[in-house]
């Protein structure tokens, strides 16, 4: 017997029981709420309702509780467009293989480095991804070439990484099925802001998966799945210097934007498990 299920479960229907007595719900909101997630299951979006339920980042929170130390660069939740086996790319990498003339062409780079003491980490694989500046992923876009916008590249010597990109745009998720008609009822949009999504790992570290989200986003205090964490806001600065522009071999003004990433040293999969379920047990 699953005892962990088991406890889980007994505090999930004292939590349903005490909303159908405080809201006296009826058979047919029951019913509708059966249909509902029946309609969810059919069309495989139960992924999309933990993540506007804002669970899957509650779930990431505990998951990787050790990266919420503010000292070390916060996790946040992988999201469904990821793919692995992207381009290895070296330098100069450029994760965008089709610039469209509307695009803000973004240059971001930084550091990675060691939370414990600063230290630079040389070597250490970044793997990134986005949509383009019309908030589409390539492999939600016909128009969009295999791999656009996502790539791996490796810290160079001093730990410092650079890509040239375009700035992302807003992302409305999950149009069309139950969930978009259920944020609908509810009142409630279905956009994330703007972000590029990362995977950092280096031997001897936690690997982590994050999102940079783009400053000044209209959905930043508003994401439709509560992911934006403050430590994970980039600013961009633009730079219409034509030196510059000559210097990076682009034809008009172009956006920077600098972070470091901070990795913790590795905490053994044992220890984190049973601090975890300790957690659960001591927060009852
Ligand atoms: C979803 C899409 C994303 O790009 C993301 O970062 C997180 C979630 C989604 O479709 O649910
Ligand atoms: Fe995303």
């Amino acid at each position: 017997m699953n005892e962990r299920l088991n406890a889980i479960t007994s505090r999930v229907m004292e939590h349903l029981h005490d909303v159908i007595a405080e809201f006296k719900v009826t058979e047919d909101e029951l019913r509708s709420a059966l249909d509902f997630l029946t309609a969810v299951g059919k069309s495989e979006e139960y992924p999309l309702l933990s993540d506007v339920l804002l669970v899957s980042v509650a779930v990431d929170n505990v998951t990787h509780w050790a990266e919420q130390d503010g000292n070390s660069t916060a996790s946040n939740v992988e999201g469904p467009l990821y793919r692995d086996e992207a381009p290895i790319l070296i330098a100069p990498v450029n994760i965008c293989s089709v610039e469209g003339a509307e695009d803000d062409i973004l240059f971001v780079s930084g550091q990675v480095v060691s939370s414990e003491d600063g230290s630079p980490l040389a070597n250490a694989v970044l793997d990134v991804w986005q949509a383009n500046g019309e908030g589409d992923y390539e492999n939600e876009d016909p128009n969009q070439p295999d791999y656009n916008l996502r790539g791996r590249m490796l810290t160079d010597e001093n730990g410092r990484y650079e890509f040239r990109s375009v700035v992302p745009a807003a992302y409305e998720i999950g149009k069309g099925g139950p969930v978009g008609e259920f944020l609908k009822t509810i009142g409630r949009h279905a956009w994330r802001p703007a972000h590029i999504h990362f995977k950092l790992a280096q031997e001897g570290f936690n690997s982590v998966t994050t999102m940079l989200f783009i400053e000044d986003d209209p959905y930043i205090d508003d994401d439709a799945i509560g992911a934006v964490k403050s430590s994970l806001i980039l600013q961009l600065e633009k730079c219409a210097d034509p030196d510059e522009m000559a210097k990076r071999g682009v034809e008009r003004p172009f956006y920077t934007a600098e972070y470091d990433f901070k990795l913790r040293p590795e905490t053994t999969g044992e220890a984190r498990s049973k601090e975890n379920s300790t957690d659960f047990v001591a927060s009852k």
